[in-house]
């Protein structure tokens, strides 16, 4: 069946080891997700808050599990540097369109991993006030974590390991995969500014 996907992106297999989470282990766990949101936060009107692009496949499948009146909006950031980026900052190169106060807010992650950036983006929206605020986060890679995040609800656990597909990237390429796969050491070019492959 992996297979299958893989000969549906001929322009991407050859990069690909081996497919770690197939598309119907995704939708599946997102289903799920949506079962869990949609039962917690019935007549709450909550808006989902997404961090561009990475989530942009995942909070498509995941608003679609959750057949509520809600609201969805992006934020965008940039790294200052590899130095900042280690502490977590990051410059918003997009705001929010809607004001979250008084607001029931679901933060929507594709992945976490030192969980920095995250920690610095809730301190912010916090600062609105919103009446509630969770994380919903798809793919959970603790190995790296520096700062605890509650997370509420979360679809996978994910070794410590450098993946792509499903919205995450390897210099922004794979992001179309419908399945998670990790690359080929000779896929990997040259290491990057930010640590990461
Ligand atoms: P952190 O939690 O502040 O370390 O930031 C997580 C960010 O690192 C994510 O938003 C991704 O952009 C990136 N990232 C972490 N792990 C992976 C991976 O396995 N593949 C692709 N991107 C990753
Ligand atoms: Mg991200």
């Amino acid at each position: 069946m992996a297979d299958d996907w893989l000969a549906w992106f001929p322009e991407l297999a050859p990069a690909i080891r081996e497919v770690v989470l197939t598309p119907e282990q995704i939708q599946g766990r997102i289903a799920e997700l949506g079962v869990a949101i949609t039962r917690d936060y019935q007549h709450r009107n909550p808006i989902f808050i997404g961090v561009l692009k990475g989530v942009l496949f995942f909070m498509a499948d995941l608003l679609r599990q959750v057949p509520l009146l809600l609201e969805v909006d992006f934020l965008a950031v940039s790294n200052y540097s590899s130095e900042s980026r280690n502490q977590g900052l990051v410059r918003l190169v997009k705001d929010l369109d809607i004001p979250l106060t008084g607001r029931h807010v679901v933060f929507v992650e594709d992945v976490i991993d030192t969980g920095l950036t995250l920690n610095y983006l809730l301190k912010i929206l916090r600062s609105q006030q919103p009446a509630s605020m969770e994380v919903c986060v798809l793919f959970n890679k603790a190995h790296h974590r520096l700062i605890e995040i509650p997370i509420k609800y979360k679809g996978f656990d994910l070794p410590d390991k450098f993946v792509v597909g499903y919205g995450l990237d390897h210099r922004e390429k794979f992001r179309n995969l419908p399945f998670v796969g990790l690359l080929k050491p000779d896929a990997i070019l040259n290491g990057s500014e930010d640590g990461n492959p």
